[in-house]
């Protein structure tokens, strides 16, 4: 049985004092573990405060991005270490607006998937195609292409470390979630390939999360569907009720 786990995307939203508010509220609800993980992944200038928010709750803390060096000349980066520092145990790597709006390849994505996992972090990496790729039929090349590109260089006891999210990119922020359906047969199709790279029992346990447009009204579907494991949510992670929400219909299925 795979544990359910869902974390927050917060991307570059929300003040200081919004996302500490947000993980006091949080953090006040999830006080006892449910049977689930949960992570929110602020932005990197927040991550202290709303470390010290989340307290003794059973929220973990994750990154949104990092640089695959320890440390050194690389203006304006972050290293794993530093995020370690600060209390992450997760770290969202190759998320679709890092790909398609900063041009990160899957050498570059690669690399810092081996880098997290060196320091001790654990990486959601992600893979989606978008819309224009869905329609041409390309759906399950590119989604083998992202995971040969970005995660199957890693070995079998790296490869344990890592949640991937599947999210296609015309269902990120659109409102336009994919169909149980579809999003069930790109996820039998990661683990098909995981099977086919490592062993069945890999790619029994590890866990793929669904991303894009998921709400309180859709995760239950979603997540009644065989192989998906949890939830990779943005906009409806920016408000405690919409998320929390998606905690409780995540347990429901
Ligand atoms: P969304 O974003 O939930 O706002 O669609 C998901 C993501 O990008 O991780």
């Amino acid at each position: 049985m795979r544990r359910p786990f869902i974390a927050g995307n917060w991307k570059m939203n929300l003040s200081r004092d919004d996302a500490q508010s947000l993980a006091t509220e949080l953090a006040a609800e999830l006080s006892a573990a449910p049977d689930c993980d949960i992570a929110v992944c602020p932005p990197f200038v927040y991550l202290e405060t709303v470390r010290t928010a989340l307290g003794e709750s059973c929220i973990a803390l994750g990154a949104q991005n990092m640089y695959p060096q320890p440390s050194g000349a690389f203006t304006g980066e972050t290293s794993p270490t530093m995020l370690l520092d600060l209390g992450c145990q997760y770290v969202i790597l190759g998320h679709s607006e890092r790909r398609h709006i900063l041009g990160e390849t899957d050498d570059q994505i690669f690399g810092k998937v081996t880098s997290a996992i060196a320091a001790g972090l654990k990486p959601i990496v992600c893979v989606g195609e978008t819309l224009e790729e869905r329609q041409s039929d390309q759906t399950a090349s590119v989604i083998q292409q992202q995971f040969e590109g970005s995660i199957s260089g890693l070995d079998e006891s790296q490869f344990e470390k890592v949640t991937i999210a599947y999210e296609p990119v015309w269902a990120i922020g659109t409102g336009e979630v994919a169909t149980p359906d579809q999003a069930e047969a790109v996820h039998a199709d990661l683990r098909t390939l995981i099977q086919t790279r490592y062993n069945t029992q890999l790619a029994d346990s590890v866990r793929i999360q669904y991303g894009g447009s998921v709400k309180p009204g859709n995760v239950t579907e979603l997540m009644a569907q065989p192989n998906i494991d949890g939830a990779l949510v943005g906009g409806a992670s920016l408000a405690a009720d919409s998320f929390l929400g998606i905690v409780r219909g995540a347990l429901d299925h």
